[in-house]
């Protein structure tokens, strides 16, 4: 899962289900800015589930908020120095309104420690990702001394806990915590601990419980999440069980690795018509003395038979995936297989990466960095070309094709637009006509740009094309 949300939109409390006061009220306003994956969303919505029921309320906007917490990322550098700068605004607005409480939680909390103190005594409470049951108590004891829970707990799985979300179509549910893969150069098993899996009824009382609330669409989360294991139930029999929960019109997840994906899994994808033909499998490269090197556990020509089996189980599957450039010891020639695995492939789009070495990890210990910065800088421009030019072929391939769309929300260039996306994971955009978010509609897509198809409504004789959802 990629960094790839910079901020999330703050969940808002739905009107009718204002925080109530409890005994442990306190009555304080708190404001997340997240940062980092999907995880991260989930895990936000998450900690308002635990602060609501000890009496926090939700601020609309940072200034009004007593309270303030930074949910983090650690996976590269640029995620945490984004974090420092932040810090130190915040400093500053602390030295104008001292009473304000400020909370640094999440994977880089977790990474970086007591340090984040040390230089920043603005810092009043620091969280781990399993310490967010003690957020009340560690709030309520904020002053003098920065209070911390660093400790990672391979038993949380915050069952129980109704995350609060944001009203709509759509809801993150996670259903693994923490990885047990130790690739050399990821941080999220130290910072996020070990693996573990939510009970398969708790994930799908989630879903039930987002469906009767009007939600459509789900995404199970995980950092390998289909590596999902619970007792007896595997990764095929929970989304077998979360793609027939009535009112559910559409399951996604992400993010798969290559070497947990079980036949039954693909049989599961291709036999339900509410689970997404897209698959988000990140490959980081195309060589094999790289995939060794970083312990990716496949090699390459296992991770094009898995493409090729999902092709053959589902023929209009598309992929994307990530990519990290410039992995030490990673030459010309590796290079040049990760640019022809991504034309083989034929990935929609791709998150590129450069490699940022990361402390405590395998290859920080043991794999002595090789590629200048410059080098990776130039390398990760040739991905991104490249993956430009396929991703606009794919795209011109939908040109004059007729797509069912699940209207998501207004564009943001032109709100007389909407846009949605495709089974195939494709965004549409095209002119609103009457829908509105939640409805499923017909469009015939006019033109393409490597990012996105534009398109028009079919208009069936009794009107627009609707095909159910939120009308
Ligand atoms: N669990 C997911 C990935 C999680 S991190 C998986 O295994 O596929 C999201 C992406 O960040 C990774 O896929 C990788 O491409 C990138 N990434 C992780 N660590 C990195 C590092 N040290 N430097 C650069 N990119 C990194
Ligand atoms: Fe990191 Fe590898 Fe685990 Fe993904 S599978 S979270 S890249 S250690
Ligand atoms: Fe996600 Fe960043 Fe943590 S990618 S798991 S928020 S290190």
């Amino acid at each position: 899962m990629a960094e790839r949300i910079p901020i999330a939109p703050n969940p808002t409390f739905a009107a009718s289900e204002a925080p109530r006061s409890t005994s442990a009220s306190t009555g304080e306003r708190v404001f997340i800015e997240t940062y980092g994956c999907q995880m991260n969303v989930s895990d936000t919505e998450l900690i308002l589930g635990i602060l609501r029921p000890a009496g926090y309320r939700q601020a609309t906007a940072i200034e009004d908020a007593d309270v303030i917490l930074l949910n983090t990322c650690a996976i590269r550098e640029h995620a945490e120095q984004r974090v420092w700068g932040r810090l130190g605004e915040l400093a500053r607005l602390k030295r104008t309104r001292p009473e304000l409480k400020l909370g640094v939680v999440g994977c880089m909390a977790k990474h970086v420690g007591e340090e984040l103190t040390g230089a920043s005594a603005a810092v009043d409470v620091l969280a781990s990702p399993d310490a967010y049951r003690s957020l009340p108590r560690l709030l309520a004891a904020a002053g003098d001394s920065t209070q911390l829970d660093l400790h990672l707990d391979r038993a949380e799985q915050y069952e129980g806990i109704d995350p609060v979300r944001t009203r709509g179509i759509h809801a993150w549910v996670t259903i693994m915590r923490g990885c047990d893969k130790f690739c050399t150069f990821c941080v999220v098993p130290y910072v996020r601990g070990r693996e573990r899996s939510v009970p398969p009824d708790e994930v799908v009382r989630q879903v039930e419980d987002h469906a009767r609330a009007g939600g459509l669409e789900v995404t199970l989360l995980g950092q390998t999440v289909n590596a999902y294991h619970h007792d007896e139930v595997g990764f095929a029999e929970l989304l077998a069980r979360v793609a027939v929960v009535p009112g559910i019109r559409r399951v996604r997840f992400t993010s798969p690795h290559p070497a947990d994906f079980e036949p039954q899994v693909l049989k599961v994808m291709a036999s339900h018509p509410t689970i997404m033909k897209h698959v988000h499998l990140p490959v980081q490269s195309g060589s094999d003395r790289v995939l060794a090197r970083m312990r990716r556990s496949y090699t390459r020509a296992q991770y094009l038979d898995l493409v090729e089996r999902m092709r053959e189980a589902m023929p209009s599957v598309t992929f994307t995936t990530d990519l990290i450039a410039g992995f030490p010891g990673e030459t010309d020639e590796d290079f040049a297989e990760t640019l022809s695995l991504v034309s083989e492939v034929g990935y929609e789009s791709a998150f590129m990466f450069k490699y940022s070495e990361r402390e405590g990890t395998i290859a920080h210990r043991e794999i002595p960095e090789t590629v200048s910065e410059e080098e990776k800088g130039r390398r990760l421009t040739r991905l991104v070309e490249l993956v430009e030019v396929i991703a606009a072929e794919r795209n011109r391939a939908w040109e004059g094709r007729e797509v069912e769309v699940l209207v998501e929300g207004q564009s943001r260039r032109d709100a007389s637009r909407l846009y949605g996306k495709t089974e195939h994971g494709k965004t549409v955009v095209f002119p609103a006509n009457g829908a509105r978010p939640g409805d499923f509609v017909r469009a015939r897509v006019l033109r393409s740009t490597s990012h996105t198809l534009h398109g028009e409504l079919m208009v069936a004789q009794a009107g627009l094309a609707l095909l159910g959802g939120a009308a």
